[in-house]
């Protein structure tokens, strides 16, 4: 099962990701965890993300598109995987066409979580992440077990740089111009299945698996 997560920021993309790629055996691939991982470990690759992500923007195309072109060629890929925040552009969608050409596979399909604007901006400031594990949690929708505290591993819940009401205002803007546009590429290829969002968790999730099976 080749599949993308799509959505805006604060759809659930990871959220669903994590409970996803347990439930199917196969790796959850996030671009944002990947950068935010380089972040921290202050690599090259860390300390040119940060300079986008810190005021919303995206990360140039060649970057994203050298570290997704790597991790897919890894093994455990071979089996599928869930792509969640790549592509977001429409070049990064043609870069990936031909990335899995080149390992002699292609997309199954594109899940987009539909979420109602007006929510998108209390789910994202109300987040916290694992700084180990990178599983999200919400302060109301989704606390953890323990405060502060990863329920899987125990890391240290924070609160994501990016996640300042005004960033988050510029990457709703950057979405909605540079990757919803991403939405006919794939709907042009008969890929998108929408599933609605602006549901509890377990029901989206429920959706997704059910849209999976037909
Ligand atoms: P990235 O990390 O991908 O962030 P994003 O796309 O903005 O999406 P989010 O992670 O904010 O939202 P999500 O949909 O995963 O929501 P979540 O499940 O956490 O990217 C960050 C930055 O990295 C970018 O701005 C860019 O700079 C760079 N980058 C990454 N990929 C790139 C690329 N391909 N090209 C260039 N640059 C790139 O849920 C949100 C909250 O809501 C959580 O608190 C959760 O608990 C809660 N929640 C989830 N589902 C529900 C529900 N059903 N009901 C109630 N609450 C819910
Ligand atoms: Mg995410
Ligand atoms: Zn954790």
């Amino acid at each position: 099962m080749k599949t993308l997560l799509m959505g805006p920021p604060g759809a659930g993309k990871g959220t669903q990701a994590v409970i996803l790629a347990e439930k199917l055996g196969i790796p959850h691939i996030s671009t944002g965890d990947m950068f935010r991982k380089a972040v921290k470990e202050q690599t090259p690759l860390g300390v040119e993300a940060k300079r986008y992500m810190d005021s919303g923007q995206l990360v140039p195309d060649e970057v994203t598109i050298g570290i997704v072109r790597e991790r897919l060629a890894e093994a455990d890929c071979v089996n599928g995987f869930l792509l969640d925040g790549f592509p977001r552009t429409v070049f990064q969608a043609e870069a990936l066409d031909d990335i899995l050409t080149k390992l002699g596979t292609q997309l199954d399909v594109a899940l987009n979580i539909d979420v109602d604007s007006e929510a998108l901006i209390g789910r994202i400031t109300g987040r916290r992440m694992c700084r180990n594990c990178g599983k999200p949690y919400h302060v109301t929708f989704s606390p953890s077990k323990v405060e502060g505290r990863c329920d899987v591993c125990g890391g240290e819940l924070y609160q994501r740089d990016d996640d300042k009401e005004e960033t988050v205002r510029k990457r709703l803007e950057v979405y909605n111009t540079q990757t919803l546009p991403l939405l006919d590429y794939y709907q042009a290829k008969g890929l998108v299945i929408n599933v609605n969002g602006n549901q509890p968790m377990e029901k989206v999730t429920e959706d997704i698996l059910a849209a999976l099976k037909k």
